[in-house]
């Protein structure tokens, strides 16, 4: 995978601060003339054509510290993808936030514009600094942005490889999107291709035999840092009965524990917890009893959408020490992004705090298996990316269609004028009109007929679309449609014109 100049590698690696440097000059140079209004004269604009981006962080490129405050919250998704479209060079727009990852998928009609204003979307929205927030972030283009939505789809770029929930976050994208007036073309097809590719990886490979999960991995870390003897009879409590806080009472079940107290705003979904699993005893108790529950438990996973921190320091402070068999220390297991447990909750000297950054400890284990397995799941990540590839290549020739369909009509009706007036329109009846009309239609049909052939193909043979393409390239240049760039010139006209009136 090409990473993308002056961002850090999406896999968190080989930073690279002087290209960083080298790209944000280029783009601030550009950012000055648009304001001057000679946005349209610039040689770079010409020389581009829109593209597919991702920018953004995920757990390999920024701590958790970072990830919460970009983080966008499932019913907030329409307003982000508003907003990120309503920037003068983005088209289209995705935002996928996990509590892994916050990555922005776009068509940027001009790339470095585009992701200047992306960047500043984000460094506005989180409070962070560009100059910090840079040195986190991770940016991919085209193929290689595709093929990262199709990897982490397919649960290779999760922390637990192959594990399920990202693909299910993946498809409430596209629902999201269909629900608030669509993606756009582009995005949307890669976000439907990207489930495509991950439900084939999790069918034709064995990437999910024996996968755990960030709230298997959570059950994990805490049985691992309790004495062995007392991993059963420790006190277990749970905040949160939404899908984590449902998954981690299953892995405790199933670690064979045999009481779990959960706390919660509502009853109803803890209702639903307990009627599912039978191994397991469930006491609910409302969120208003919150701390005098955590008094009682020596192990607290939170698992809540709460935006703001459930336990500071001083409610840790304030909670009686759990028993010497337990070491004398409170664990809070905290997979919730933004976080629940205040990071300082770690200063208290009969408490320790893990949070979704720490379940490495327990996933680094089986690396080569990991390799092995992502290595099977390639191939078919290749295949769908081909097959998406050819259907975005074929799409290009639309406006060429569109536009030699329209030059073609401008000239006959034209020549239809001319000939009329030559003829004097008193001269002819309707019936007369009409024939001429339908022959000078007929003749434009039939020689349009071949060539518009030449430019239509359904993208699955790349030996025919290759030869669409330049077909498509040699029209351009035989009847000067210039498509690409006057079609991406009209669309930035319109944003900046539009923005123009909001103003
Ligand atoms: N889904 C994943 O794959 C995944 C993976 C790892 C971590 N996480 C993180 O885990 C957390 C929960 O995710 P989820 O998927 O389980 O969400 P979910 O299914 O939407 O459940 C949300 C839970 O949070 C509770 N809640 C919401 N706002 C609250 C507030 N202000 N105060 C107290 N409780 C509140 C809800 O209570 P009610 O039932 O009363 O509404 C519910 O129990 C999130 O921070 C998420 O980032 C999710």
């Amino acid at each position: 995978m090409m990473q993308q100049e002056g961002f850090v590698n999406p896999k968190g690696a080989n930073r690279m601060c002087k290209l960083q440097r080298s790209i944000y000059g280029l783009v601030q140079v550009s950012q000055r003339h648009a304001s001057d209004n000679v946005l349209f004269s610039l040689p770079g604009y010409m020389k581009e054509k829109s593209s597919i981006a991702v920018i953004g962080l995920s757990i390999h490129t920024a701590p958790v510290e970072m990830r919460e405050k970009l983080a966008v919250a499932e019913e907030l998704w329409p307003r982000a993808v508003a907003e990120l479209t309503n920037l003068n060079h983005i088209e289209e727009a995705a935002v996928l936030s996990t509590c892994n990852r916050m990555e922005i998928y776009v068509v940027a009609l001009s790339w470095n514009r585009g992701i200047r204003e992306i960047v500043d979307w984000m460094s506005k929205k989180s409070g962070i600094p560009v100059s910090e927030l840079r040195e986190h972030l991770f940016m991919l283009r085209d193929s290689d942005a595709t093929r990262h939505l199709f990897e982490v789809s397919s649960g290779l770029d999760s922390l637990v490889l192959g594990e399920g929930q990202i693909l299910a976050q993946v498809k409430q994208v596209v629902r999201s999107g269909q629900n608030s007036g669509g993606l756009g073309k582009n995005i949307d097809r890669m976000f439907k291709d990207a489930i495509t590719a991950g439900k084939r990886v999790r069918s034709e490979t064995n990437i999910s035999c024996g996968a755990v999960s960030v709230s298997s991995a959570a059950v994990e870390l805490a049985l691992m840092k309790l004495p062995k003897s007392e991993c059963l009879s420790a006190r277990m409590l749970l905040i949160g009965a939404g899908k984590m806080g449902r998954l981690v009472a299953k892995h405790l079940a199933a670690k064979g524990c045999k009481k779990v107290v959960i706390v919660n705003r509502s009853v109803e979904r803890v209702d639903a917890i307990r009627e599912e699993m039978k191994d397991i005893e469930i006491v609910y108790r409302p969120l208003k009893e919150m701390y005098e529950a955590a008094a009682d438990a020596d192990v607290v996973f939170t698992s809540t959408s709460s935006e703001s921190p459930l336990f500071t320091k001083e409610h840790a402070e304030a909670l009686p020490p759990v028993s010497c068999a337990l070491g004398g220390v409170r664990l809070f297991v905290d997979i919730s992004v933004p976080r629940n447990v205040s990071a300082c909750v770690s200063d208290v000297g009969h408490a320790r705090v893990y949070n979704v950054d720490d379940l490495k400890e327990v996933v680094e284990a089986n690396k080569e298996d990991r390799i092995r397995k992502a290595m099977e799941a390639q191939t078919i990540i290749s295949e769908e990316l081909k097959r998406f590839e050819a259907w975005r290549d074929s799409m290009e020739t639309v406006p060429t269609i569109k536009k030699l369909r329209s030059y073609a009509d401008r000239v006959r009706a034209s020549e239809l004028d001319k000939c009329l007036q030559k003829i004097g329109e008193d001269a002819l009846t309707k019936k007369m009109k009409k024939s001429i009309e339908q022959l000078s239609t007929g003749i434009v049909n039939r020689l349009l007929h071949g060539p518009l052939q030449h430019l239509r193909c359904d993208g699955t043979d790349s030996r025919t679309l290759d030869e669409t393409l330049e077909n498509m390239h040699a029209l351009n240049r035989m009847f000067g449609l210039d498509t690409e760039k006057a079609v991406m010139e009209q669309k930035i006209k319109t944003k900046v014109e539009k923005q123009q009136t909001q103003n």
